[in-house]
């Protein structure tokens, strides 16, 4: 049976981000694929990239050899015929998870070889997911430098963005002023676009994942 691999970067469950991650699902298995799901902040202990420059030796070309709780997720992705991966906006960039699987992602398959940059063999469709506070349209270039990279070392890369998120069930029931926000207009946006947006990515992977 076909594979995917959902990989939710963002902490928070049954919010925005892994409610799409859901919908991503969804489709795939729609389509026969088994979904192998990985919830980043529920993992054992890992870090970023160390540098140890384990993955440029032959003997372990393309594999990050730091053994840690993202070892099964590499392992799961490297195995897979598909990726979805969605993170929460934090401070203008995905979540420090996300960044923590991407170095060792992209960069074990990053030879330094001018002539053959990327030793990946097994490219696969991926599928990039970012919600945010903001509009849609703000983090279009920071969505697409990423998109650069995963279509260089991992395959074929599609995005989508959620913005204008709602944070927070009801804002009015907190004991500080979140002014930032007009909460009608999250709880209206939540309630007309979100169900779209729901709908969007879960075409989005059938789609991708035949
Ligand atoms: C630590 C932190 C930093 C954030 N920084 C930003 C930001 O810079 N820009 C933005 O648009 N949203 C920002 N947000 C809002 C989240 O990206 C947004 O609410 C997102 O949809 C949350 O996803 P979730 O509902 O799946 O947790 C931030 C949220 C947190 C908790």
């Amino acid at each position: 049976m076909k594979k995917i691999v959902v990989v939710n970067a963002g902490p928070r469950k049954g919010w925005n981000t892994d409610t799409l991650l859901h919908e991503t699902e969804r489709g795939a298995k729609d389509n026969g694929y088994e979904v192998i799901w990985f919830d980043l902040y529920r993992l054992e202990k890992y870090t970023g990239c160390i540098s140890c420059f384990g993955c440029k030796r032959e003997k372990f070309k393309g594999h990050c050899i730091c053994k840690d709780g993202l070892t099964p997720v590499l392992d799961a992705i490297r195995e897979a015929d598909g990726l979805v991966i969605g993170s929460p906006n934090y401070l203008s960039n995905f979540t420090a998870a996300f960044r923590a699987l991407y170095e060792r992602l992209i960069f074990q398959n990053l030879t330094y070889v001018r002539e053959a940059p990327n030793c990946n063999e097994h490219m696969i469709p991926t599928l990039l997911i970012m919600t945010s506070n903001a509009p849609d349209t703000m983090y279009t270039d920071l969505v697409e430098s990423y998109r650069f990279n995963f279509e260089r070392f991992i395959g074929p890369t599609s995005t989508f963005i959620s913005g204008n998120t709602l944070q927070l069930k009801d804002y009015s029931k907190t004991d500080w002023p979140w002014t930032y926000f007009d909460a009608k207009a999250k709880k209206t946006r939540h309630e007309e676009i979100f169900p779209k947006e729901r709908e969007a990515v879960y075409n989005l992977s059938k789609g991708l994942f035949k």
